[in-house]
């Protein structure tokens, strides 16, 4: 198991590719979002950037990613270098960033997930709220703390959970596989949404609102309502946004 992605990198990105990631968990990021154009737009725990280049090219005109992963900035800036669009990549982590520039917007799907306490989650919302204007926003996408589903009820998607506890803490462990077989293991740990409001709030962050994944309908067209079924069920994936006081 790891939380250190840069042994993970290549798979992690191939994990990107599966359809569900593209027509919910992406969908309901971005409507999150909203308009994008103009817009100075911060992608914390960006990765390697899958989400950061769609930000751009929706129109964000200052872009900058930030992860700790070494090895996942290294694979955002190769793609940068193949493909120019003036993102700005860091390698820091969250809870201490301090850089002199806010943002409109701050994203950061799958941030959150890596607190393993109160206090840890705390710090990374803090460094959300300092590096957002008065007014600028917080959209994520982040594992549901209430998901219903059991070990393997997500394999249809290619993932699965392997450990999971409700204790505040618990390392929740899940697996993405790919199409040819390889996979990727990555711990996360288990928070209430209660925990995250009340960090969120001690941050100065208002307006919070969690919202069930969406399905459009171009998801719908390509894959059926059955392949949905689960996924709508279960829920294993939560978006949320909130407002810098
Ligand atoms: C599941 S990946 C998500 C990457 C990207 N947001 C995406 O959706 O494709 C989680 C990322 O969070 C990064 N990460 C975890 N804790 C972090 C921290 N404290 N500061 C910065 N990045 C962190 C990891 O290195 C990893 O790249």
């Amino acid at each position: 198991m790891t939380t250190d992605y840069d042994l993970i990198t290549t798979e992690y990105q191939r994990s990107k590719l599966q359809p569900w990631r593209r027509y919910a968990e992406g969908s309901l990021l971005f409507d999150l979002a909203g308009d994008l154009s103009g817009k100075k737009v911060l992608d914390l725990a960006c990765g390697e950037g899958f989400y950061t280049r769609m930000i751009r090219l929706r129109g964000a005109t200052r872009v900058m990613g930030v992860d700790l992963s070494a090895g996942m900035i290294d694979l955002a800036r190769q793609q940068e270098a193949s493909q120019p669009t003036g993102i700005d990549y860091r390698i820091h982590d969250v809870c201490d960033l301090a850089l002199d520039e806010t943002f409109d917007l701050v994203m950061a799907a799958y941030l959150l997930n890596y607190a393993s306490s109160a206090g840890a989650l705390l710090a990374m919302c803090q460094s959300i709220a300092r590096h957002l204007r008065p007014g600028g926003r917080f959209v994520t996408v982040n594992n549901n703390p209430g998901y219903t589903g059991d070990g393997d009820t997500m394999r249809h998607y290619q993932f699965c959970r392997d450990k999971a506890g409700e204790y505040e803490g618990a390392p929740v462990d899940w697996r993405f596989f790919n199409d040819d077989g390889s996979f990727c293991t990555v711990t996360n740990y288990h928070l209430s949404i209660q925990t995250h409001e009340q960090a969120l709030s001690l941050a100065g962050m208002g307006n919070i609102t969690w919202h069930d994944p969406l399905i459009p309908p171009e998801g719908l067209e390509a894959l059926g309502p059955d392949y949905w079924k689960l996924l709508k069920k279960h829920k294993p994936v939560i978006g949320l946004e909130c407002q810098r006081c």
